[in-house]
Parts: C-alpha cells; sequence; structure tokens
C-alpha cells in the first residue's frame, strides 16, 4: 500500500492505496472527479488528461504514488466563480464537440498547447500537438476552432490579471 498526498483542485488529500492504483483511478474512484475519462487501455486516446504540476498528463500512465506532493487538476477544477474558464467557453462556442467524452481530456491539453505555446498559437502547432488526443465524432476541425478562439481569450485573460 502506499500513502499518497496530494492537492486536487486546490483541496488537500491524502488517501492509502494499492501500489497500483493509476492517477486516473485514484481521482475516478477515491475522488470521484468522473470528468477524467478512461478511453482506451493503450495510452493513446488522451481522454484522461489533467495537469500535473501545470504540465498536461495522461493520468492513465501515472501512478497515484508518483503524483503524490503534487498539485493535480482536472476539468472540474478550471471553472471558478460560475464562471466557465475560457477554454471551456471557446468549445462551447465553437461547437468543439459533439458526445463529449474526448473534450475533458481536449481541454486540458489544449491549455497546456496555450501555455507552452502563447496565446497566438497557430493551427498546425494545435493539430501537432493534439496528436495524443482522438475525437471519435467532430473530425477535429472545430476542435483546433476553438482552441486558437480559447488561446486568444486566455491571453486577453492573462493581460487582464498583469494589469
Ligand atoms: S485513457 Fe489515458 S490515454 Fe486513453
Ligand atoms: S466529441 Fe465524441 S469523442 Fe470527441
Amino acid at each position: 500500500m502506499a500513502k499518497v498526498e496530494m492537492n486536487v483542485n486546490g483541496k488537500a488529500v491524502a488517501a492509502t492505496v494499492d501500489d497500483r492504483t493509476l492517477l486516473v483511478e485514484f481521482l475516478r474512484e477515491e475522488r470521484n472527479l468522473t470528468g477524467t475519462h478512461i478511453g482506451c487501455d493503450t495510452s493513446q486516446c488522451g481522454a484522461c488528461v489533467v495537469h500535473v504540476d501545470g504540465k498536461a498528463v495522461k493520468s492513465c500512465t501515472m501512478l497515484a504514488a508518483q503524483a503524490s506532493g503534487s498539485d493535480v487538476t482536472t476539468i472540474e477544477g478550471l471553472a471558478g466563480g460560475g464562471e466557465l474558464h475560457p477554454m471551456q467557453e471557446a468549445f462551447r462556442q465553437h461547437h468543439g464537440l459533439q458526445c463529449g467524452f474526448c473534450t475533458p481530456g481536449m481541454i486540458m491539453a489544449a491549455i497546456d498547447i496555450v501555455n507552452r505555446h502563447g496565446p497566438d498559437v497557430d493551427e498546425k502547432t494545435i493539430r501537432h500537438d493534439l496528436e495524443g488526443n482522438i475525437c471519435r465524432c467532430t473530425g477535429y476541425h472545430n476542435i483546433v476552432k476553438s482552441i486558437a478562439a480559447g488561446a486568444k481569450e486566455m491571453g486577453g485573460s492573462m493581460k487582464q490579471a498583469a494589469e
């Protein structure tokens, strides 16, 4: 058994889990954060992407014990004060989803893309960096459009926060 302690969406949590417990299992089963999805057993789909210490990670590829001591953010931790995160809002406005299964992972990956490439990230870079996220419905066009729009909005909020 392993003792894990981490911040999940800003809240300190501690638990004793089986050594083999994956981070995605810990989030879904121990914390009831079921917005993080499991879409494959081959680490290919990206439905399970969360942020660990600010970086996108496929939570099916990491043990809960490996995340101990980290700050973990899931899709449930993005909205604040009754407002969607700008990237969530962009997916809503630009129809970046159909069934929604891949969407939490897409949005968490998208925010990481913007954090790495900035608010003017181009379409080619977005498509390249989304290679680890599979959508079975949309054909990606509106997802890419949503991310480009969300990136601009995130740039605006970052600027406002700095002013
Ligand atoms: S469930 Fe993690 S990559 Fe598919
Ligand atoms: S919206 Fe259905 S899998 Fe992407």
